[in-house]
C-alpha cells in the first residue's frame, strides 16, 4: 500500500441527504487515523472556488452522526460550471496543499467532480454518493435514501387515516428528480393504490391506464404516489385530470417537499456512510482515483465516474408487479 496522498478536501454539495455528516465523520476520522491530514470545504464547489476552506481535526466531528443536514453546508454553484472557476478551485487546492478530494453529494456533484480531475490529472477525487433519489449507477443504494423512504412512509401513513375518514383520493407527490424509487418503494411500503413514476410514464399513460382499469380498485379512499418529474407531470397536473373526467371523485394532494431531506439519518444510513467513508480513503491509499464509492451486494465497490453518472437507473420490474398485484 503506498501513501501519495498526504491532505485531503473534504466537501458536501448539491441537495443535502441524511447521513451526509455520518460519512464526513468516518472521512475525517478515518484520514486521521492514517496520518493524512485533512482539510474542511465549507459550503460545496462554491467554497472550493472561493477558498473558504479550514483544517480539520478529530473533534470537529464529534457529535454529528445523528444529525441531518451537512455541518460542510451545501450549495449550488454556477461558478463552477466554466472553465475559469474551476480554474480558481484548483489555485485553492493548491495553496492549501491538498492532494486528493473526496466529495459527498449526487449525480452533479460527481459529474462536476469528474469534469475538475480531467482537467487536473494530478489530483485524485473520490466520491460518495449522498442523494435521497437513489438514482446513481453502479451502486445499489445511495446515502439519504433509506432514511428519506422511512419519513415519507410516515407521512404517508397519515395522510392515509384523514384520506379515509373522508373517503378522498390523494396524490402524493415526492422527491427523486427523474427517479422514481422513492415513489415505487414507497407506494409499496405505505400500501398506496398505485405509483407513478417517470421510468413508465415516458413509455405509457399511467393515470389514463390506472382510470380505465376502474381507479378506486375496490376501495373508498385511494393513496397514489407521485414522482415529481415533467415526465409524470407531478401530482397538482395529474389531479387536475381526474377532477376533470371524475368530478364525483374528491381529489386532494399533498406535496412532500423538502421534509423529505430532513431528519435525523436511519441506522443503515449510519452505518451506510461509515462504510464508505472509510472505504474512501482506503481507495485513495490504494492510488484509486476518480471513482465513486458503491455498494453491490453489500460489498463495498468502486466505479469510475463515467458508469454512476448521467445514465438512467433501471426500475426492478418485479416490483412494479408487486405494487400492482397487492394493491388489487
Ligand atoms: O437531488 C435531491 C433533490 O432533493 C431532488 O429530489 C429535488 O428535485 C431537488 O433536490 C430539489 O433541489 P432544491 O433543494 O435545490 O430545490
Amino acid at each position: 500500500m503506498s501513501q501519495s496522498v498526504k491532505c485531503i478536501g473534504i466537501l458536501t454539495s448539491g441537495g443535502d441527504a441524511p447521513g451526509m455528516n455520518a460519512a464526513i465523520r468516518a472521512v475525517t476520522r478515518t484520514a486521521i487515523y492514517n496520518n493524512i491530514e485533512v482539510k474542511a470545504i465549507y459550503r460545496g464547489f462554491r467554497g472550493l472556488v472561493s477558498g473558504d476552506i479550514v483544517p480539520f481535526q478529530t473533534n470537529c466531528v464529534s457529535n454529528i452522526i445523528q444529525r441531518g443536514g451537512t455541518v460542510l453546508k451545501s450549495a449550488r454553484c454556477d461558478e463552477f460550471m466554466n472553465a475559469e472557476g474551476r480554474k480558481k478551485a484548483a489555485d485553492n487546492l493548491a495553496k492549501h496543499n491538498i492532494d486528493a478530494l473526496v466529495v459527498i453529494g449526487g449525480d452533479g456533484t460527481l459529474t462536476g467532480a469528474s469534469v475538475l480531475a480531467s482537467e487536473n490529472p494530478n489530483l485524485s477525487i473520490v466520491g460518495i454518493p449522498a442523494t435521497i433519489d437513489n438514482d446513481l449507477n453502479g451502486t445499489d443504494v445511495t446515502l439519504g435514501y433509506n432514511t428519506a423512504l422511512n419519513t415519507i412512509v410516515e407521512a404517508v401513513d397519515k395522510i392515509r387515516d384523514t384520506a379515509s375518514s373522508h373517503e378522498r383520493l390523494f396524490f402524493i407527490e415526492v422527491m427523486g428528480r427523474n427517479c422514481g424509487a422513492l415513489a415505487l418503494n414507497s407506494a409499496i411500503a405505505a400500501g398506496a393504490e398505485a405509483a407513478i413514476i417517470p421510468e413508465i410514464s415516458i413509455e405509457k399513460d399511467q393515470l389514463h391506464e390506472l382510470i380505465s382499469q376502474g381507479f378506486r380498485k375496490s376501495k373508498n379512499s385511494s393513496l397514489v404516489l407521485v414522482a415529481e418529474s415533467e415526465i409524470t407531470g407531478g401530482a397538482l397536473k395529474l389531479a387536475e385530470r381526474v377532477k376533470k373526467r371524475y368530478p364525483e371523485y374528491d381529489v386532494r394532494v399533498s406535496i412532500l417537499g423538502h421534509l423529505q431531506r430532513g431528519g435525523a439519518p436511519s441506522a443503515d444510513d449510519r452505518i451506510l456512510a461509515s462504510r464508505m467513508g472509510y472505504a474512501a480513503i482506503q481507495a485513495l491509499l490504494e492510488s484509486q482515483r476518480n471513482i465513486m464509492i458503491g455498494v453491490k451486494n453489500e460489498e463495498i465497490v468502486y466505479v469510475p465516474f463515467s458508469k454512476a453518472i448521467k445514465k438512467i437507473k433501471p426500475i426492478n420490474p418485479d416490483l412494479v408487479n408487486l405494487l400492482n398485484v397487492l394493491s388489487t
